[in-house]
């Protein structure tokens, strides 16, 4: 199949890709060639940047397949690192991989000594996410030895560091900034449930893991691991299309993740649950939503690609439950609040027309809070949970034998050529 395009005079034939499953793309690659003009798609919402085998989503529907598993299956019955090993690898892992990948991962759990010293240059009171960001992009400064982008052993073993370091270095921004020592990983635990111990063990105490709490925070990782072209992962992609070295590009994702509109949500949604303070407070939210003239909008509701429930949501809303329950949590007003405010929505004209329903971050926050996560901690999981999926995709960029530098265009409309005025004639 191939698709006519007629611009001015000029008539061209673009060849149409067919995807397993989605909508056909058409190759527009020859299109300045042929006709001098480009495409125009601020956003990219009707542009695919590259062919991906990772992630499929499905807006319409609320589908999400991780190598073709639905996330529901994947939430149920696997654990984070046979999802990581999925995201990576394209297969669900034999018993003998599973373990064989589990011991890899746990080898490389501690940091260099000497990044200690390189969190003590920060504030006290400095947002962990900026911690993250910057330790991150420092592991390229530390790990020499597997920033050779061409080395597919190299590429293995920063993929496998970073899985493997994120969630202590997560653990140690959040320890620095309450001003607690670091806690080093326990590698007989499994992967959710020393994170945990790193963040809230101290060294004068006895700390035993909740394993429902484990598991859901491990659930947790599962459905945030991955999620197609994201701005996150665009960024990541387009980062290491230069040819970066790996762990400067994820800190460049950890950097996009940060946005209120991106991963920045979770925090920011907890936040709005906690402004609007009690359910008979909501209709005034709702109607500041509503308002054009109002910057506010509902934090946790809409997507850009999900115009149906986000399949994530409805498993999150679930573990909140699951966490709520275990944690002898029984009326929690925030929970109130929220679920006042998701029936309203899903109700409302306004929410209905435009396909807004709640996402991801509308009930992560509250199970997070609960677990025993200040807020300024949210996105910073959120962040340990994608590098898999950035790193999955990085690589396969980097593998891909048609990959070039990223180089979008652009519709210049600055001024035209002049000519220089000296500042006395200005
Ligand atoms: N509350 C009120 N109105 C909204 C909302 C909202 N949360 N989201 C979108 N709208 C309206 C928007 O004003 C626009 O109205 P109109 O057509 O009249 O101008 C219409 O719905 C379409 O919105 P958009 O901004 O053009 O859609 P987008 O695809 O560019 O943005 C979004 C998607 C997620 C940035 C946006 O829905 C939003 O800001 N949501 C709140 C933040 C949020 O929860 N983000 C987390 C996303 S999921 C986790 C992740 O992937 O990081």
């Amino acid at each position: 199949m191939s698709a006519h395009i007629t611009v001015a005079n000029t008539s061209v034939d673009m060849p149409v890709k067919e995807g397993t499953i989605g909508p056909s793309v058409i190759d527009i690659g020859k299109l300045y060639g042929q006709t001098g003009m480009f495409t125009y798609d601020p956003g990219f919402t009707s542009t695919a940047s590259c062919e991906s085998k990772i992630t499929y989503i499905d807006g319409d529907e609320g589908i999400l397949l991780y190598r073709g598993y639905p996330i529901e299956q994947l939430a149920e019955h696997c654990d984070f690192l046979e999802t990581c090993y999925l995201l990576l690898y394209g297969e669900l892992p034999t018993a003998a991989q599973k373990t064989d990948f589990d011991y890899r991962i746990t080898r490389h759990t501690m940091v260099h000594e000497q990044m200690m010293r390189f969190f003590q240059g920060f504030r006290r009171d400095a947002h962990p996410m900026a911690v993250l960001t910057a330790s991150v992009g420092a592991l390229s400064a530390f790990y020499h030895d597997s920033t050779d982008i061409s080395d597919p052993t190299q590429r293995m073993i920063a993929s496998m560091r970073m899985i493997a370091k994120i969630p202590t270095l997560a653990a140690m921004a959040y320890k620095y900034s309450i001003g607690q020592p670091f806690v080093y990983p326990m590698n007989s635990l499994d992967y959710t449930s020393n994170f945990l111990r790193m963040c809230f063990a101290v060294p004068c105490e006895e700390y035993k893991v909740n394993p429902i709490v484990a598991r859901a925070l491990d659930r947790i990782f599962i459905l945030h691991a991955d999620h197609e072209q994201n701005a996150s992962t665009s960024t990541v992609r387009l980062a290491g299309s230069s040819g970066a070295n790996p762990f400067a590009c994820i800190a460049a994702g950890v950097a996009c993740l940060w946005g209120p509109a991106h991963g920045g949500a979770n925090e920011a949604a907890l936040k709005m649950l906690q402004e609007i303070g009690s359910v008979d407070r909501i209709p005034e939210y709702i109607k500041r939503a509503k308002d054009k003239n109002d910057p506010f909008r509902l934090m946790g509701f809409g997507h850009r690609v999900y115009k149906n429930y986000d399949p994530r949501a409805k498993i999150m809303q679930k573990t909140t439950h699951e966490v709520l329950g275990e944690l002898g949590i029984k009326d929690d007003p925030l929970l109130d609040v929220a679920m006042e405010l998701e029936r309203i929505a899903l109700s409302d004209d306004y929410f209905v027309e435009k396909k807004l329903y709640p996402n991801i971050d509308f009930y992560s926050g509250i199970t997070l809070k609960a677990m025993g996560f200040p807020t300024s901690m949210f996105t910073v999981l959120f962040a340990l949970a994608r590098t898999v999926g950035w790193i999955a995709q990085w690589k396969e960029m980097i593998e891909d034998p048609s990959q070039r530098i990223g180089r979008p265009r652009q519709l210049y409309i600055g001024e035209r050529k002049r000519d220089y005025i000296a500042v006395n004639q200005r």
